[in-house]
């Protein structure tokens, strides 16, 4: 067992109900590498996942309006800017100008809650 998931934390995000298939995403916020960051958490093929609202293109947030995501097909992550297309379940490139994947949040869900995963590099950002 590494350090990291030693110190790992899981944080409430929302409720289960509130993640639908291919549907609204639920925005949080979170420090990455210190910085402050918004990530998002969506459902897809019933599971849920959360990525950082970074494009790899431009690191620039993706959302064509507020937590929409998903592309007409509801198969995959769309970037607004430039139409960069990303894998819904691991975050990969699937087309367009990306340089990369999005970065991956760690979820769990367990009686009906939706909780992230701190990371080395990825924490609750501070109050
Ligand atoms: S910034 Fe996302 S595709 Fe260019």
């Amino acid at each position: 067992m590494g350090n990291e998931s030693f110190f790992s934390q899981a944080i409430a995000l929302c409720q289960s109900s509130a993640l639908v298939n291919a549907g609204e995403a639920v925005p949080f916020d979170v420090m990455y590498c210190g910085q402050s960051c918004t990530a998002f958490a969506i459902r897809y093929a019933d599971e849920a996942h959360a990525y950082l609202n970074r494009c790899s293109h431009v690191p620039m947030e993706m959302d064509y309006q507020p937590n929409q995501f998903f592309d007409l097909t509801g198969h995959w992550l769309i970037c607004a800017t430039h139409g960069a297309m990303y894998s819904p379940q691991t975050g990969r490139c699937r087309g367009g100008p990306c340089r990369g994947g999005l970065i991956k949040i760690v979820l769990t869900e367990a009686d009906g809650l939706v909780h992230w995963h701190t990371a080395h590099n990825i924490k609750p950002v501070d109050f």
